[in-house]
């Protein structure tokens, strides 16, 4: 094994970095009234806001999307995506939506009652967001281990199956669906293991509710259950991937992460006892079943990505760059969480910044001071985004899929050294306007 970090593959295709001086960030972060969701691309020099859409696509992609078979109904393209997901996950049955949160949508809108209540280990926000606005409950039973940022424990994206089995029997005819996000993005981009996988899906299967995987960084999951499990280290990605899904009734997934494109989502599903249902509430919101909302160059391009994202190459150069920086970064003093994600590393603010308390924003003065130093947008996870509800104070920079190189992060590790020396003098802030809900995006904050 090499010390240096290698990109399993060369780059036919470049965009410029924009680089600034600090005085003309400090301008453009005041302008933005110190919230990063506010500034413009051009005023970035490196976007770890999120990993979603933001892959960088191969030639292979892009050279399907010209031959793409764009008909409305019966499209080629869709033919090709459609024996991805059955080869891949090994579902029969394959509804294209725009995005995850459209794929939610749709499948809630058909199987959520006002009143009933979805287990998983953490629901994303928008999971969340999608089951209450229907009036049902969605409940987090992650292992204690996934709530703790020094526990190193492996796969922290586990669901405690005691409260689980609890949960499933205390609401017995009320659990339309049982969910488990991989990897648990909300816990840090945690994976979860085979084994709790297996647990978890007979316990849905004792309590005959159907089992439906968060899919969008299941190859990334994949990886882990390879590298960290008994037992899994010898066998392809390609043979975990089937496992997994063979455990489920199906799945929805945001192909923005995992099927390595920048718009593109789906439902899959083993039975199609519910498919009519769904085609037609597709139909009347996103588009005909066989382009579901996207264009069917999207569709060539979701097909080839699956396949992309399950060589072990690609994966061992993606989650090697989360565990330098987090190793990098904790070497240098500043506390993540820990094990590194998979798409991303975690920032602990409450941790390297004690002298900011919670209700003076210490991540989103990290955030400001990273965007300030080296124009690098990130994005906190805190008192800023949840207010008092908030438990850690994170600064997640989520890696775009195939985007930046070993000399970037190297880069960026340099310019973090600075902020180490300078931490003392980092201050506090105030929310000086904020909207009545999901503040974090429009946001503006100052200085104490
Ligand atoms: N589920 C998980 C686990 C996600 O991380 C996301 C999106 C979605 C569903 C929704 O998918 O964006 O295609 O509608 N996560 C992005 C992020 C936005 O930055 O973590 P979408």
């Amino acid at each position: 094994m090499r010390r240096t970090i290698i990109e399993p593959f060369k780059i036919k295709m470049v965009e410029p970095l924009h680089f600034h001086t600090r005085l003309e960030r400090e301008g453009y972060l005041k302008e933005a009234g110190y919230n990063l969701f506010l500034l413009n691309s051009s005023q970035i020099t490196f976007d770890f806001l999120t990993d979603s859409g933001t892959t960088a696509m191969s030639a292979e992609q892009w050279a399907s999307m010209m031959t793409a078979d764009e008909s409305y109904a019966g499209s080629r393209s869709f033919g090709n995506f459609k024996a991805a997901v059955q080869d891949i996950m090994g579902f029969e049955y394959v509804i294209p939506t725009h995005q995850g949160r459209a794929a939610e949508r749709i499948f809630f809108g058909k199987m959520v009652k006002e009143g009933n209540k979805i287990p998983s280990n953490n629901h994303f926000d928008t999971t969340r967001a999608n089951i209450e606005f229907l009036k049902a409950e969605a409940c987090d039973l992650v292992i204690e281990e996934g709530k703790n940022p020094r526990s190193d424990f492996p796969f922290k994206g586990n669901i405690d199956t005691n409260k689980l089995e609890a949960y499933c029997s205390a609401n017995i005819g009320n659990i339309p669906f049982g969910m488990i996000t991989i990897t648990n993005n909300t816990g840090g981009g945690q994976p979860v293991s085979m084994e709790n996988l297996k647990q978890v899906a007979a316990i849905y299967k004792k309590y005959k509710i159907p089992f439906i995987i968060d899919a969008c960084r299941f190859a990334e999951n994949a990886y882990f259950i390879k590298k960290r499990e008994a037992n899994q280290s010898n066998r392809s990605i390609k043979d975990i991937v089937k496992d997994i899904f063979n455990l489920a009734d199906g799945c929805m997934m945001s192909a923005k992460k995992d099927a390595m494109v920048n718009i593109g989502g789906f439902i899959a599903l083993k039975k199609d006892n519910w498919l009519d249902d769904l085609r037609n509430i597709l139909i009347l919101t996103e588009g005909f079943p066989t382009y579901g909302g996207l264009a069917a160059r999207d569709l060539s391009a979701m097909a080839i990505g699956l396949y992309e994202v399950l060589d072990e190459s690609y994966l061992d150069y993606r989650i090697a760059v989360c565990e330098y920086m987090a190793k990098n970064l904790n070497a240098m003093g500043i506390p993540t969480m820990l094990p590194a994600g998979g798409h991303a590393v975690y920032i602990d603010a409450k941790e390297f910044l004690p002298h900011i308390r919670a209700e003076q924003f210490p991540g989103q003065s990290m955030a400001a001071e990273m965007y300030l130093n080296d124009g690098i947008r990130s994005c906190e996870i805190g008192s800023a985004m949840f207010g008092k509800n908030a438990t850690m104070e994170l600064v997640r920079m989520a890696f775009p899929r195939r985007v930046y190189t070993q000399s970037h992060f190297d880069y960026i590790l340099e310019g973090m050294e600075e902020l180490v020396k300078r931490k003392n003098e980092m201050r506090g802030m105030k929310i000086v306007y904020e909207p009545p809900f999901l503040r974090h995006f429009t946001a503006r904050f100052d200085y104490l």
